[in-house]
Formats: structure tokens, sequence, C-alpha cells
């Protein structure tokens, strides 16, 4: 239940990305032994992903902000439909148990409402490195005695095909050249832990990543890398409200056109210490936006830009390019009041000055959080139902946004609105 018309002022801090360290978590899977992640997040994802795990043999202990996961000499290799319906991330193991078991087993999921998601890059990728794969009982199987390394071109830079390939071919013999590979501080992330685990891969942060195949991997501690769609909400939430948030942990490097779409915006951004801060004194200006995979504008900023563009002065034109049916959030800002077209890939928003309150549904993560947001700058009380969304990627957003100042409360008690 949002109540609109505060400016939201302050300190808010933000910890590890979501969109990390549950591939972080799969890549644990490549070696036997106690792998430790820090700057984790506490949020419903993190769980699911823990207990996918769980169920493939391993101990998972989590503790304030870190987990522990022991693998076992050889895992189980079989993730089943009620979990992986649950978090799609979960089809990271798929690169994993294959090079360590020699088959995996991955139940075809669920996840975000977002697009048909497919999975052919993986699907195709894996077949070039020599496994076999088939689709059965809603199964994906894929079986290799050993995968060897080759070259890999990515119709597209797929963030989820790069994580699998990487993976597999971290054990594979021989190299394997990724070209096309998806570039997200994510997949840095993620090739940092491989490097420290002993695997060997050069052209990390570029779109060809070469990996020389090792025998084994051992088990290390790895920091998660923060947050930078959870900086940049926390960011637009201080654009929209007009408010002046600094943003600890966030960073700005990882952030440059969101943040440089700010200024345009009008908002003041500049460096803090250990972080960044966001001051913002009058009405945004409208940006125009177009999402395409990393150093470009991402797809998971869009509903959020797409709100704050809503009470922005002027008119916008937005283009969806990673993910064609992220428009289900508009029908939603509809009911708010505000003047949204969609047509094919793009979105023409006509500033209002207000939004106007009402019930909303949440469709997925960050389509939750815009709709937070958008009740922050609406007349009235915004009731947002389907909140489990948010709890999957936000840690503590009703606690932090209070703490800045944001008159939101939460109802009924979360364990009554979660999914069984
Ligand atoms: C990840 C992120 C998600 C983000 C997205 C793009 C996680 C848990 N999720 O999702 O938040 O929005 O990157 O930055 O990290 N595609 C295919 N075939 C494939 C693979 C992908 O057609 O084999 C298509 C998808 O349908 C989509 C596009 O490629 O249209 C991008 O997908 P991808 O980059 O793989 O995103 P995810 O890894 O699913």
């Amino acid at each position: 239940m949002v109540t609109g018309g505060a400016r939201l002022a302050g300190e808010v801090s933000v910890s590890g990305a979501k969109n990390s360290v549950l591939k972080l978590m799969a890549a644990a899977l490549l070696a036997e032994g106690t792998t430790v992640l820090t700057n984790v997040p506490d949020i419903l994802d993190v769980t699911i992903m823990g207990e996918v795990l769980r169920r493939l043999g391993c101990t998972v202990e989590r503790a304030d902000g870190s987990v522990a996961i022991t693998v076992p000499a050889m895992p189980g290799h079989e993730a089943d439909y009620d979990l992986v319906r649950r978090i799609r991330a979960s089809i990271a193991v798929l690169g994993p148990l294959l090079a360590r078991c020699g088959e995996a087993r991955v139940a075809l999921p669920g996840g975000d409402a977002i697009g048909s998601r497919g999975l052919d890059m993986h699907a195709a990728g894996l077949v070039k490195l020599g496994a076999t794969v088939v689709i059965e009982h809603g199964y994906l199987i894929a079986r290799a005695a050993r995968l060897c390394g080759a070259t890999v071109w990515l119709d597209f830079p797929s963030v989820g095909a790069t994580e699998n390939l990487l993976m597999a071919s971290a054990l594979a013999k021989g190299t394997t050249v990724i070209d096309n590979a998806a570039r997200e501080p994510e997949i840095v992330d993620l090739c940092r832990m491989l490097g420290q685990m002993g695997a060997r891969i050069s052209g990390v942060g570029t779109s060809t990543l070469e990996v020389e195949g090792v025998e084994t991997l051992r088990p290390v501690a790895h920091r998660t890398v923060p947050d930078r769609i959870v900086a940049g909400t926390w960011a637009v939430a201080a654009v929209m409200t007009r408010g002046d948030v600094t943003v600890q942990g966030g960073r700005p490097d990882h952030l440059e056109m969101p943040l440089d779409k700010l200024v345009q915006a009008g908002a003041d951004v500049h460096g803090a210490e250990g972080g960044f801060r966001v001051v913002m004194d009058r009405r945004p200006v409208a940006v125009d936006l177009v999402t395409l995979p990393y150093p470009g504008f991402a797809t998971d900023f869009q509903p959020l830009f797409l709100g704050l563009n809503t009470v922005a002065e002027g008119t916008s034109m937005i283009t969806e390019n990673v993910f064609e049916s992220r428009w289900m959030f508009v029908n939603e800002l509809v009911r708010l009041g505000a003047d949204v077209r969609t047509d094919g890939h793009h979105a023409v928003v006509r500033g209002r000055e207000r939004l106007s309150g009402a019930p909303v549904r949440a469709h997925d993560i960050r389509a939750g959080a815009g709709l937070v947001l958008a009740g922050l700058v609406a007349d009235g009380v915004t009731e947002v139902s389907d909140v489990h969304h948010i709890d999957r990627g936000y840690e503590g957003f009703v606690d932090k946004l209070t703490a800045l100042g944001a008159d939101v409360r939460r109802e009924p008690a979360p364990a009554e609105v979660w999914p069984d």
C-alpha cells in the first residue's frame, strides 16, 4: 500500500547482484568442496536457488550476507520442474552439471513473465562442444562424456547462454571461443570467480571470451558484485520523487548509461564515498531510450524509466529490443492514469503532472518495483498486488523505502502471500 507524495531523502545500501549470485551459486557445482559467497542479498531467489542445489546433494548454509555451498564428489544431475518453474535462473546449473557429471536434466523453466526466453542458444552452444541435447517430458537433457572445446558464435549476446557456455567449457578438453558473448558486469563477476577457481579465461569484459579447459577446479571464497539494477532503482526513485538519495555500495561505472539518462532528465548525479548521490529539485524532463545488451541501456531498467517518463515533462519514445513482451506493465500504469501507447517494440509516453492511485498488479520483479515507484508519485493510495515478485530481487524493499521517508506498508505478512 503506497501513499504518494513523499520526497525520498537519505542513504540506502545496495548488496550483491541477484543476477550474479544465482550464477555464482551454480558455478560452485564445478568444484568439490566448500565455496563461500559473500555480499549475498537476502532475497527469495537466493533461497530457491539454495533449494535447487540442496536437491542436487549439496549442503547450503546461509549466514548474514553469505552463503556456503558444499558440493559432493558427484552431485545429482537433475533439477526438477517444481523448483525450476519458480526460478528461471536455475537453468544456469545445466552447464556445470553437464561438465561435472556427463549428464544434466533440467526442467524447462518458468520465471518472470517477460517474453518467450528461449533456450536455443544454450542448447546449440553445448552441441557445438560435443553434447547431445534432447527435450523429453518437459526436461532439457544434455549428455557428453567429456565436452570438447570449439568456437561458438551466439546469434545474440545472451546473458544466460554465455554463462552456461563459460561454465561448461571451463572443464572441457581444449580451447573454447565464445563469440558475440554478453559483457554484463555479472558475466565479468562470474569470469572472476571461475578464474579464482582455476579456470583459464581471457577476453573478460569483451565480446570474445576464450576458455582453455582444465581438468579440475577448486572451491573458493568470492564477493558478489553490487546489484546495479537495484542501485539504479533507487536512483530513479530519487528523480521521480524530486528527492536526494545517496546509494551506498552502488557502482556508477556499471550504471553509466542510466545515470546519464537521469542527468538528461535534469538530475544532479555525482560520486559519494562508497557510492553515488542523486539530487533532483524539479519535474523530470522526458528521456528517450532504447534497450540493448550491455553496455547498452539494460532492459531491466525499462519499466522503471517508463514509469519516470509517465510523470515527466514532454513526450518520450521507448524501444524494447531484448524482450518482446515486456509491456504488460503498461496496462497497470494506465490504471494509474499514465498516457502510454505501445506498438510492437515501441512505447510512446506522454508525461502527466501526477498519476492517481489505484489497485495494480506486479507481473515481474522490475515491473513490481516500477509500480511501487509510480505509486510514490500518484495521488492517494496505490495497492500493488503480487508483491512476491519484488521479494525475488529486492532486499528489504519496504523497510528501505520507509527509511527514505516513503509512506509504504505491507499487508498481509509476506508468508501469507508467497506462492507455494
Ligand atoms: C538475464 C537476466 C535478466 C535480464 C536479461 C537481459 C538473470 C537471472 N536474468 O536473463 O534480468 O533482463 O539477462 O539482460 O540474470 N534468447 C533466446 N534464446 C536463448 C537465450 C536467450 O532466444 O537461448 C533470447 C531471450 O528470449 C531474450 C534475449 O535472448 O529475448 C535475452 O535473453 P538473455 O540475455 O539470455 O537473458 P536471461 O539470461 O534470460
